[in-house]
């Protein structure tokens, strides 16, 4: 210790200080983020980001009144009404005007975009609530009076007869269980994370068919903040390959690498700052499933949030402030030459507790 005091005085005292008030700190909050202001920034980036998302989200909804994501969540929120036992005769209220406020906007914009299925289920979850609802609360009249006009007045291919509408259904009826137990479990037990790949090129259609399968997964609110950048390119995949720090030793071999990217701006409050890691994770268990049942192996890589890894990435991906990467992944078809950790897994008596 005196050794190194003598050849580096400053650093040390400064740990001691940054050491006693860490353990000082961890009693209080208060304290605690006084810590993380004095002597770690390492909250900043993501502070700023949250910000940033907030921001953007509260602006599309306020001021320019086109927020996607508002029109995802409150259509879900509506959806959820029709559904509840019993249907309550009136809900949606409070947020009836900002959804055909972004709905309008988006509507127009995209009433004839045949490729996206959601303008069809907004215009029919819309129309079943206005069509069920109780009209005689005046916002709820005035926004259905709204809603009719918009529609007429813009009139889209969309709205072409159609035989299953995109409302809330009997899933019974319509949803064969047709994976058994055996089948399903041997699909996550072969899934092993795959470090050695065959210099073998992925078809673009079986990336976009395991996104297809990783877009069915769950998300809070269904609005699915993140979004799949895929990089085939070999150069590419050279310079991504080494922004993560985990794929010293077997990175060369990847040839296709993916990076999960998460919005922000799907929030207007920081109580769900976390909620686009959850969903990027669920998404990302069926992608590498999917992968899976096609032949193909993946391995995720972490993302540290490192402020020099994270200023790289932001500028090799073009993000915008709002946006993060969340992890990614390597995949391919896996080299039988190579081989697999074996990784094995956690009693179930460890990771489960009843009640
Ligand atoms: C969030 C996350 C980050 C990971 N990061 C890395 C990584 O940076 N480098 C790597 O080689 N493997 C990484 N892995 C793979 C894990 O090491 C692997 O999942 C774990 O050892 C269990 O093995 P299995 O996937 O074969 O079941 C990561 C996995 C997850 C879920």
């Amino acid at each position: 210790m005196i050794k190194e005091l003598l050849k580096r005085p400053k650093k040390l005292v400064r740990q001691l200080i940054d050491d006693n008030f860490a353990r000082l700190s961890v009693g209080s909050r208060k304290l605690s983020v006084l810590y993380y202001f004095l002597f770690d920034r390492s909250f900043d980036r993501e502070i700023q980001a949250v910000l940033a998302g907030k921001i953007q989200h509260i602006d599309e909804a306020k001021k320019n009144k086109n927020n996607y994501f508002l029109l995802v969540r409150n259509t879900h929120r509506i959806e959820k009404g029709l559904l509840m036992k019993p249907r309550r005769d009136l809900f949606g209220k409070e947020y009836i005007t900002e959804t055909i406020d972004s709905f309008e906007a988006i509507w127009k914009l995209g009433k004839d975009d045949n490729d996206n299925a959601q303008i069809k289920w907004f215009y029919d979850v819309l129309n079943e609530y206005f069509s069920t609802i109780n009209l005689s609360h005046p916002n709820i009249s005035k926004e259905e009076a709204r809603f009719r006009l918009i529609v007429k007045e813009n009139p889209s291919t969309a709205l072409e007869p159609h035989t299953t509408k995109s409302i809330p259904y009997h899933r019974a009826k319509q949803d064969a269980n047709n994976v058994n137990y055996t089948q399903f479990y041997n699909l996550c037990k072969q899934r092993r994370s795959v470090r050695w790949f065959l210099d073998r090129p992925v078809p673009r259609e079986l990336i976009d068919k395991a996104i297809l399968a990783a877009n069915q997964a769950p998300s809070a609110c269904n609005r699915q903040p993140f979004e799949f950048r895929v990089f085939d390119d070999p150069e590419m995949v050279k310079n991504v390959v080494k922004l993560p720090m985990g794929t010293s030793g077997y990175g060369h071999s990847i040839p296709v690498m993916i990076v999960l990217v998460g919005n922000l701006d799907a929030y207007f409050d920081e109580r769900d700052r976390h909620v686009m890691y959850i969903d990027a994770s669920l998404a990302s268990m069926s992608f590498m499933l999917a992968l899976e049942s096609m032949n193909l192996s993946s391995c995720s890589i972490n993302w540290p949030d490192i402020e020099a890894r994270e200023s790289k990435m932001h500028s090799f991906l073009n993000l915008k402030p709002y946006q993060r990467p969340i992890m990614c992944m390597g995949i391919g078809y896996p080299d039988p030459d190579g081989l697999v950790a074996y990784s094995e897994k956690r009693p179930l008596h460890q990771i489960r507790k009843y009640n």
